[in-house]
């Protein structure tokens, strides 16, 4: 059998270019060699998400963008995690196997802690004891299927430090009972450039949304922040937002003769931004009108997940069973 590759995307915000050339497509490359299981982890966005209808179309928005994007659901084990009760019962387990210390070091909430300690207030206001289990139910998210390797960005590796040393802390105390996974640490995910510079990121609102109509799309890409030089002037190509951006699209030559062009002089940002715009129509609109129709068609989208639920739990429990075998309680499945 194939090795298992296994990731979680936390539905919080519209996806946009850079979560497309910084996780999706490698996911979906990866998908080509490993039993790929990808699942929208809801649970994990409650901790912050707390309107009904925003977690809602939130989750549906990320099964439609990715299946949009060509994730093959006959391929790649495509999911919600609410719709996996198992993922709960081994959460508890784990925690019964994870150091406290371990949580209180976790850099996500202890972030918060320090944030709190700055503003002179006491050091948990505001903080839920989910932000400070989310690792375990994470841990348990990975450690249920017997996954291989984890492809995550680099905010997430402490996670899946944390994840080992607690699936390598219960096959201590017991047997080998769980696979102990690899993180595979995406590094590009850094270098993606936004409008303005700096990392495509939501929380700097410089993100350009593949899936917004044409105008939103052509609206920001003329927001690209450039330098003032005019078109005669040569210009570093390596120094423009509108290149960084333009390089991950268009194909080689095209990408030469551009970067020519910079360097000569000659080249006029507006019309270097209109290329872009064109090239990215060009890229997304296919997968756009696809969106869009699974948008629509929540039923689809519904059945699509249900089905991957399904194949998911047959995984799940399995493993959950040599769990509670090993643990010893009762009912063991
Ligand atoms: N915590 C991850 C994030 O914020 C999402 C996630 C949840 C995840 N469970 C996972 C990623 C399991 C990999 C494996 O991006």
């Amino acid at each position: 059998m194939r090795q298992i590759a296994l990731t979680g995307i936390k539905p919080t915000g519209q996806p946009h270019i850079g979560n497309y050339l910084g996780m999706i497509k490698p996911a979906l490359e990866l998908a080509e060699d490993y039993q790929a299981l990808y699942f929208i982890a809801d649970y994990h966005a409650l901790t912050t998400v707390k309107d009904k209808k925003e977690l809602t179309d939130l989750t549906y928005q990320v099964a439609a963008t990715w299946l949009a994007l060509g994730l093959d659901p006959e391929r790649v084990i495509f999911y919600r995690q609410s719709d996996i009760p198992e993922v709960f019962e081994l959460s508890w387990v784990l925690s019964c196997f994870t150091s406290k210390g371990l949580l209180n070091r976790a850099h996500a909430y202890k972030t918060l802690i320090d944030e709190n300690i700055a503003e002179g207030r006491e050091e948990d206001k505001g903080i839920n004891a989910g932000l400070y289990t989310y690792p375990v139910l994470m841990a348990a998210d990975i450690l249920l299927f017997g996954t291989h390797i984890v492809p995550v960005g680099f905010d997430q590796k402490q996670h899946l430090e944390i994840t080992r040393d607690v699936a390598l802390a219960f096959n201590n105390n017991y047997r080998e009972v769980l696979v102990v996974p690899e993180a595979v640490i995406r590094k590009e995910v850094m270098t993606i450039t936004g409008l303005d510079g700096r990392k495509m990121s939501k929380s700097y609102n410089n993100v350009v949304p593949f899936f917004a109509p044409s105008n939103e799309v052509r609206k920001k890409v003329m927001r690209i922040v450039t330098d003032s030089k005019r078109p005669e002037e040569p210009k570093d190509p390596d120094a423009c937002n509108i290149y960084a951006i333009y390089k991950h699209f268009a194909d080689a030559d095209a990408i030469a003769e551009k970067r020519q062009l910079y360097l000569d002089g000659g080249l006029a940002y507006g019309d270097m931004k209109n290329e872009l715009y064109v090239l990215l129509e060009a890229t997304f609109s296919a997968q756009r009108e696809r969106y869009n129709a699974l948008m629509d068609n929540r039923a689809e989208l519904e059945k699509v997940l249900q089905e991957g639920a399904e194949k998911a739990r047959y995984i799940a429990k399995r493993v959950l069973g040599k769990v509670r075998k090993a643990v010893g309680v009762t009912g063991s499945r």
